[in-house]
């Protein structure tokens, strides 16, 4: 197999102890869908060397690892701006769930839109999300709420995964909203979302069990039942957690041995040790905490001390996140939450991959596969910087550009 050399660029690998993992007048070496070689281009290996066939001058721009958003809602249908002007007046989040707004009127839109129109929506979405350098990305479902519904969302998902040049795992998020078939039953509710995790696994559309623990979502002990029978059937779990109160969810999920935790801005302490017991990953949701206008910081300081590690990801949804780029992720989880940008480039990289449970990417490392960014930058932590913009020249994704 001939090589693809990315020659004359500079390398955040993001491996190894130095700041960034930088590496100066850099060279990248592809073989099919894998990196095979990764360092500076005069210690290239004669070896291998002879064996390139393509190259790609870069003239010093930087090649990062492909952005990972390791938490979305992507497949929906209808928007919500008119709650946003309803939040602008002064009601809150919870105010406007309860009164039927919020997940459950998404719900209704997502029941009433075809197959293919949330299949051509999420696609644009993704379109969006790609142009910023993300190359795998996870998408729940959540707002069918039924097991057609649900089984719809999960399907439009795989589709498009299968028919765009990007990895896409799937989490299945039932357990998001009490639909009104169900008003007053959850527990009923509960016991149906179970039977359809089993049918949706067999027809492999779930990679991953998700649910939003809260007052306006599901108890503890609704979703310790879920979780029972994601280990039953051998699936990772996440949770919805502490976002707008602390449940203690982040401690049961931690017993399950959760791949993540996510938003956590009522995290108590108790959940700190907890996560860092289990190895679970921190998902940072900044877009939520900002558009929302939360006031309440997620307790980073004390995350990052106890070890537990910090991902970064969108929360794209039309209620309480409609971002749309990484890289304003990670400015907003830096402006907010204080992480440095660089940081902020590894919660949006190998840790959102380890938040899947994925760990082959996320670093430009030999052995890796060939997913990555080459940016018009002068220095990896303006990607933290800029206000929006578009600074990504390519996006390859299994070794091949878009
Ligand atoms: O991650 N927190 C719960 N779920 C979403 C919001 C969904 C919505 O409002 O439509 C979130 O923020
Ligand atoms: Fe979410």
């Amino acid at each position: 197999m001939s090589l693809v050399l990315w020659r004359d660029c500079r390398l955040a690998t993001l491996d190894g102890d130095q700041p960034w993992g930088a590496i100066d007048n850099g060279a990248l070496l592809v073989a099919g869908e894998r990196i095979v070689w990764v360092g500076e281009l005069t210690r290239l290996p004669a070896e291998l060397a002879a064996r390139v066939g393509d190259e790609h001058h870069l003239h010093g721009a930087w090649i990062t690892p492909g952005l990972v958003d390791c938490h979305t809602h992507l497949v929906y249908g209808g928007l919500r701006a008119k709650e946003f002007e309803a939040r602008l007046a002064g009601m809150s989040y919870e105010q406007i769930a309860r009164a039927g707004g919020g997940i459950k009127s998404t719900m209704q839109a997502t029941r009433l839109a075809s197959e293919m129109d949330l299949l051509r929506l999420a696609r644009a979405r993704l379109a969006q999300l790609k142009m910023d350098g993300v190359t795998t990305i996870e998408v729940k479902s959540g707002y069918g709420l039924s097991l057609v519904d649900e089984a719809r969302m999960l399907q439009v998902a795989r589709r498009l995964g299968q028919e765009e040049n990007v990895e896409l795992q799937t989490s299945f998020l039932a357990l998001h909203a009490l639909p009104p078939e169900y008003a007053d039953n959850a527990d009923a509710y509960v016991d149906a979302a179970l039977q359809w995790l089993s049918r949706m696994h067999e027809h492999h559309l779930v990679d991953a069990v998700d649910a939003f623990c809260e007052r306006i979502g599901f108890s503890v002990a609704q979703v310790e039942r879920l979780f029972v029978k994601a280990r039953e059937l051998g699936l990772p779990v996440k949770l919805h957690a502490e976002q707008l109160s602390d449940q203690g969810g982040s401690q049961l999920a931690a017993r399950f041995g959760a791949l993540s935790c996510d938003h956590l801005e009522h995290l108590s302490p108790a959940g700190v040790a907890a996560m860092a017991a289990s190895g679970t990953v921190a998902v940072l949701l900044p877009g939520a905490f900002q558009f929302l206008r939360e006031t309440q910081l997620p307790p980073v300081a004390q995350l990052r001390e106890a070890g537990v590690p910090l991902a970064v990801a969108t929360d794209h949804n039309p209620g309480s996140s409609p971002l749309l780029s990484m890289t304003l992720a990670m400015h907003l989880a830096c402006h907010h939450f204080g992480l440095s940008p660089e940081e902020a480039l590894r919660g949006a990289t190998h840790v959102g991959a380890q938040a899947l449970g994925l760990h082959d990417r996320g670093r430009l490392r030999a052995g890796q596969r060939a997913d990555f960014c080459v940016w018009g930058i002068d220095h990896p932590r303006e990607l933290s910087y800029w206000l929006g913009g578009r600074w990504l020249q390519q996006r390859v994704f299994a070794g091949r550009a878009d």
